[in-house]
């Protein structure tokens, strides 16, 4: 299977996900794709010898549908199977996700359904939940919506922070995406659940 992985930002998830794909694995990376010409992960990427495009979205300010065609052909060019949004910061319209419509995977840090959207342990820690994590879903028109394929749960600390909480969940993160994406990309939807056991 053939895996576009999108990015916006440091890449740390698209890393993970490189490299376990890079052991016995039924898929492999063929492009990493970033809405940021700057983004971090652009780099990461080309140290790991997978081919990068950028699609930068403030060059269609206003312009949803011209990002997205943009986007389209970038990942045309590679002919993906499968698409894993990793820290991709932008919201894609149902008319794109349609086209992917059960290739595409997202990692969203909460346990949804709880705290779709943005700022997801500032929500938690602020509503006094004992328990974080994190989900990787297939995406669907609806914002970080989709049947859930994993979930990893981490425990809220007293005096955790945004920044101690978000360390926790990105090393689950770490640890589900690849889990996820082996499993899918053997046509095994069984979820994963993190810690083992739980
Ligand atoms: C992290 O905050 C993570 O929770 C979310 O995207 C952010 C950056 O991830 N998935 P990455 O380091 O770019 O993979």
């Amino acid at each position: 299977k053939r895996v576009a992985i999108l990015i916006s930002g440091s890449g740390s998830n698209m890393e993970v996900l490189a490299r376990d794909m890079a052991g016995d694995h039924p898929a492999r990376p063929v492009v990493v794709l970033s809405n940021r010409p700057g983004a971090g992960g652009l780099a990461k990427a080309e140290a790991l010898g997978i081919p990068t495009e950028v699609v930068d979205h403030t060059l269609y300010k206003g312009d949803r549908p011209g990002f997205e065609r943009a986007l389209s052909e970038a990942l045309a060019r590679h002919a993906p199977d499968i698409i894993c949004l990793a820290g991709f910061m932008r919201i894609l319209t149902p008319d794109f996700v349609g086209r992917w419509a059960g290739r595409m995977l997202n990692i969203h840090p909460s346990l949804l359904p709880k705290y779709r959207g943005l700022d997801t342990h500032a929500r938690a820690i602020a509503a006094g939940d004992t328990q974080a994590g994190c989900t990787v879903h297939v995406v669907t028109g609806d914002l970080d919506d989709g049947p859930i394929l994993g979930q990893a749960r981490v425990p809220i600390e007293p005096g955790d922070t945004t920044e101690t909480l978000a360390a926790r969940v990105l090393v689950e993160e770490h640890r589900l995406y690849p889990a996820v994406l082996r499993r899918f990309a053997s046509d095994d939807m069984t979820p994963v659940i993190l810690p083992a056991g739980a």
